[in-house]
């Protein structure tokens, strides 16, 4: 039986940070793909972990006295409790300072070395040390790095080049035959362009410092921290260990990543993959950044926001669906108290929330907890279950290219079109006068709420969890797949419905 597979990888977080929001952001975005993957009936890999190598850490560690090993593995913590916390589902984590990993580095770099691809060479130019990258005079903006705008080094030392410049022409062509390869389309243009410039040689080892894997034939030199990095991704699916896996998730459906980060995703990644005779990946997805209250967050202005914070005040799943909910995927956001405080009030408590409890005291206090088969159904019953088909496709197709949004707008206009069938259907006057028509309207919205807890799960799983067992369906949502739900349905098997408290309680700002 062929199965359908999914591949999708968060970029791998430096260790010598804390995690914060833009960190949890990349990781809940590749988390809803990838349950929306599963509910799709995917087989998924879902890899995400931490960039331990390179100077940075180095320096870190020395700031604290310690061995870049013990700062990493102090760290390291914080990154996978947080994303217990956040409800992340991933399969699979690496930690590039893992025996598998030094293996892979050091193979690829020494394969890509025998066919031509690396050769020795001196190198002398710009270095800015947190972004790990060497500048031209030309590329700095007034003397300072062009991406961080720090001061950078001057810097000269023996390295191994990678012949980038050899790649320009087959980049160019992968480009042009894959226009989807990089996400949303703004982005595609930006790199389209840069690498129509050319591209120069990149020096891929380092002896200005130490902690890093070292160069197989130079034992001095240390593989550069990206070519490290970048790597992870074929050894967290099994690259020269676990075969099977490694030919079956291969190539990787999608890398999401932050803005920051997408010339190495997209030009230097599958540079080195056609040298390796790797297939590249298939698509990648950058993100916008988030700015805190209208500022740029940075530790100086002491407004880094720690998600576990926001979850204990607001919960997890409202920070999720907050997200997303916001801002367009793609784009820039901004993260503000009132902000998430109104979507939490507006959104969840009072259009959805309160669907939610009606309903379900509806079904409770006018058929005695039990939903029926509706047989006799009139134009209002029609256009209801039409509108929610409607924008349930609606819904998938914004998923399947990442426009969570507008998948959420969908959902929306799902709650819209359920808040308006009972005003207009009003159960309550057919309950008092015993017309049985009150049983056909109930048995709609179980299945409209059903279907909205469902498209709603990726973003929300547990308060999908909770609504659906609300509704008296006791099977875990996350086995549940889209193809069995999409239709109304009457079920027996499920529980009594009985009255609930606010699944989405209010927040007095
Ligand atoms: N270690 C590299 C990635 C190597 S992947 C082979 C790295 N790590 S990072 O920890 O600095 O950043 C990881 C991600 O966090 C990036 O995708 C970056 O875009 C994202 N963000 C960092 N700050 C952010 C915001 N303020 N807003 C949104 N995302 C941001 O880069």
């Amino acid at each position: 039986m062929s199965r359908k597979k999914y591949y999708i990888t968060t970029p791998i977080y430096y260790i010598n940070d804390v995690p914060h929001i833009g960190h949890a952001y990349t990781t809940v975005a590749a988390d809803i793909m990838a349950r929306y993957k599963r509910l799709c009936g995917y087989d998924v890999f879902f890899l995400t972990g931490t960039d331990e190598h390179g100077q940075k850490v180095e320096e870190a560690a020395s700031k604290q006295g310690i061995h870049p090993k013990e700062l990493a593995d102090r760290m390291v913590h914080r990154f996978t409790d947080l994303w217990k916390t956040l409800n992340i589902s991933n399969t699979g984590f690496i930690r590039t300072t893992e025996e598998r990993h030094k293996k892979v580095v050091q193979y690829i770099f020494q394969k890509v070395y025998e066919k031509g691809d690396i050769y020795l060479g001196d190198y002398e130019d710009w270095y800015c040390v947190p972004c790990e990258s060497y500048f031209t005079e030309l590329q700095l903006n007034d003397g300072r790095c062009p991406d961080c705008l720090r001061k950078p080094e001057r810097l000269k030392e023996e390295s191994y080049f990678f012949r980038l410049s050899n790649y320009t022409d087959r980049l160019l062509e992968f480009l042009n035959n894959h226009r989807d390869f990089i996400m949303p389309e703004i982005r595609y243009n930006e790199v389209y362009s840069f690498v129509k410039g050319g591209l120069r040689d990149l020096s891929v080892s380092r002896t200005s410092f130490s902690w890093g894997i070292n160069v197989p034939m130079k034992e001095r030199h240390i593989v550069y921290v990206w070519f490290d990095a970048l790597a992870n991704y074929l050894t967290g699916i099994g690259f020269l260990g676990d075969e099977e896996q490694f030919n079956y998730f291969w190539p990787c459906d999608m890398h999401l990543i932050g803005k920051d980060i997408l010339r190495f995703h997209a030009v230097y990644w599958p540079c080195f993959l056609m040298s390796l005779g790797i297939e590249e990946p298939r698509h990648v997805f950058a993100h916008g950044w988030w700015t805190i209250e209208g500022q740029k967050m940075s530790k100086s202005l002491g407004n880094v926001i720690d998600p576990n914070e926001v979850v204990a005040t607001y919960g997890v799943d409202e920070f999720r669906f907050f997200l997303f909910r916001e801002v367009p995927f793609g784009m820039d956001g901004d993260f503000s108290k009132l902000a998430i405080i109104n979507r939490i009030n507006g959104d969840l408590a009072n259009d959805f929330g309160n669907l939610v409890s009606r309903s379900v005291t509806m079904i409770s206090k006018f058929l005695k907890g039990r939903v029926e088969k509706a047989d006799a159904r009139n134009s209002a019953d029609e256009g209801f279950e039409s509108g929610i088909r409607q924008f349930a496709s609606e819904y998938h197709r914004s998923m399947e290219v990442l426009s969570f949004y507008k998948a959420l707008q969908s959902v929306f206009e799902i709650i819209s079109i359920m808040n308006r069938y009972i005003d207009s259907e009003a159960p309550w006057r057919l309950a008092k006068v015993g017309d049985q028509r009150v049983r056909t309207v109930m048995y709609n919205l179980w299945n409209g709420l059903r279907i909205s807890a469902l498209l709603l799960s990726p973003f929300m799983p547990d308060k999908s969890q909770k609504i659906w067992n609300a509704l008296g369906i006791k099977d875990p949502i996350k086995d549940a797949r889209f193809e069995d739900e999409h239709n109304f349905y009457h079920r027996e098997d499920i529980s009594e419905i009985t009255k609930i408290g606010p699944i989405f309680p209010r927040i007095e700002g």
